[in-house]
């Protein structure tokens, strides 16, 4: 490619719709696939909130704002393809039902992560999930559509993590934020993984009109499905990337550590909650 010339990002158009198969369609995948939409979707809230917090820095503010725009690009091809293997699917009732129940705080003037150094170390967790997650789907999934997108949203993500990560770097340059205090965003931005958010969505994506919301029952549906698709190789890639963005080795003997323990919780967490009937 020319030096300065940027690849075409993929839109709607490019996915090979006509090999959809409807016979290798998992209904499991199905619902995770529908919650994704709602979440991806919401994205442009959240670059209302990065240009609040980044206020004085238009460049990253154009860039939140061009990130936003390929997170909703992911609902969309997400929701479109849970279309085709569920022609019942109304995206957009449940997206309403969605950004109903959860809301995401757009006013805020600072970082709730106490810095923006904080901020990016928090959205490089959040593109670290997310890559992971794609890479995982995309090989547990047998249906060759979403076999695609989801290789295209994992590309997009991955991308998303080193452009956060570049910014990362330029702002711990100006703001003093040591490791331990970037390692304990990190960390309790992985905790939140079982928030709300993702709940709610699950709820919102896949339950009927009238059905009550229960953060502790959709957040367990919601995981179990979702930590079954992860191999010891994703989690190992994904711990990787978050000890780089607390700024530590990202795969040494700590990271040997963190994959066992993640792969054994995960392990654990997923078949506590089979069988209690998540
Ligand atoms: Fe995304
Ligand atoms: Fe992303």
């Amino acid at each position: 490619m020319q030096q300065g010339a940027r690849k075409r990002h993929w839109t709607l158009a490019d996915i090979p719709w006509q090999r959809f198969d409807a016979s290798k369609v998992d209904p499991e995948i199905l619902k995770v696939v529908k919650a994704a939409a709602m979440v991806e979707h919401n994205g442009r809230d959240y670059a209302a909130y990065l240009c609040n917090v980044f206020a004085d820095d238009p460049a990253f503010q154009d860039v939140a704002r061009g990130w936003a725009e390929e997170e909703v690009q992911h609902g969309q091809v997400l929701a479109e393809w849970a279309r085709f293997a569920d022609p019942a699917f109304d995206f957009d009732a449940c997206f309403k039902r969605f950004t109903e129940g959860y809301k995401i705080e757009t006013a805020a003037k600072a970082s709730i992560r106490g810095s923006r150094s904080g901020e990016l170390v928090a959205r490089c967790i959040v593109e670290t999930g997310t890559s992971s997650y794609y890479t995982a789907l995309m090989e547990a999934a047998a249906e060759p559509v979403l076999k695609e997108i989801c290789r295209n949203i994992a590309a997009d993500e991955l991308r998303h993590y080193k452009l956060f990560y570049d910014h990362l770097r330029r702002y711990l340059k100006a703001e003093n934020v040591g490791r331990w205090k970037r390692l304990l965003v990190a960390l309790g931005r992985m905790r939140e993984s079982e928030d709300d958010e993702l709940a709610y969505a699950y709820f919102a994506a896949t339950e009927p009109t009238g059905a009550r919301y229960e953060r502790r029952r959709f957040s367990a549906a919601y995981a179990r499905r979702a930590y079954g698709f992860y191999r010891e190789r994703h989690v190992q890639r994904a711990v990787g990337m978050a000890l780089k963005a607390a700024g530590l080795t990202p795969n040494g003997r700590l990271n040997a550590f963190l994959t066992r323990l993640a792969c054994w919780f995960m392990r654990r967490r997923s078949a506590k909650l089979a069988a209690a009937g998540a």
